[in-house]
């Protein structure tokens, strides 16, 4: 059997884990992650969870065909809820959506006061994400865009601790920093920019009381964003 190949995305992953961590995969799936990294003796254990047990017979069955099944711990159950924290180091949260991630995170009673580094990827509310982390005891110690054909994937590395607190625009876009190694960043703001000002013009042609309620905050985040895109472009020069 030929080593798994990752993706770019669960590539961006893989690369932030650290050589000889204890790793686990919550929401695996087919397990591609865990066993790539096995495979190409990064971890020394692997711990593969799922809410559901269809797909956790697909991470088996991935691990049955690389003979990776005595390496691999499979767990059923929600979140975080099927591991205790003193059995890893690493946790890969990936594929799925921002309000999902928080919400396991928040019902883990070790997730925000072990030592533990999270690897986060968020496929939608991505802003939730980042909002949730920094005011629930998480700090945000770095974010990679990953290109896979027209998708900008996000991928947080998260640890328990302060940060200093976010403004709306960088909980839609990511702190950013000049000389920051980002090649999608430019294109990345771009559609966000363009995202918020659609739903900005939504907001300001809906009559609806509560639609009004929201417009100033997500104007905050319109000027915001802009400004960070201007800066970036400078940057760029
Ligand atoms: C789209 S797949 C992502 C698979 C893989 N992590 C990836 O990024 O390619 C999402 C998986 O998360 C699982 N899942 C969703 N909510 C979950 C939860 N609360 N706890 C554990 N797994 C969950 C689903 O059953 C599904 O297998």
């Amino acid at each position: 059997m030929r080593p798994i190949e990752l993706t770019p995305r669960l590539l961006a992953l893989a690369r932030q884990v650290p050589q000889g961590a204890r790793f686990a995969d919550v929401g695996t799936d087919h397990a591609r992650l865990p066993v790539w990294l096995l495979e190409q003796g990064i971890i020394q254990s692997a711990i593969a969870s799922d809410l559901r047990e269809g797909p956790l017979e697909q991470a088996r069955e991935t691990a049955r065909r690389h003979a990776l099944t005595d390496q691999l711990s499979f767990r059923l159950g929600d979140g975080l809820a099927p591991i205790r924290g003193e059995e890893i180091d690493v946790c890969a949260i990936a594929g799925m959506g921002g309000e999902t991630i928080a919400a396991i995170l928040s019902a883990c009673r070790w997730a925000a006061s072990g030592g533990h580094t999270f690897l986060l990827q968020p496929m939608t509310s991505v802003e939730d994400l980042r909002g949730w982390l920094w005011r629930s005891g998480f700090r945000i110690i770095h974010e990679e865009l990953v290109g896979e054909g027209r998708t900008i994937y996000v991928v947080i590395t998260a640890i328990p601790g302060s940060m200093v607190p976010m403004t709306p625009a960088e909980e839609w876009a990511g702190r950013q920093y000049r000389g920051m190694e980002a090649p999608l960043r430019g294109t990345y703001l771009d559609r966000l920019c363009g995202r918020v000002a659609g739903m900005v013009e939504g907001l300001r042609r809906s009559t609806r009381p509560e639609d009004l309620e929201k417009l100033p905050r997500l104007e905050e985040v319109l000027t915001g964003l802009n400004k960070m895109k201007e800066e970036w472009d400078r940057w760029q020069q």
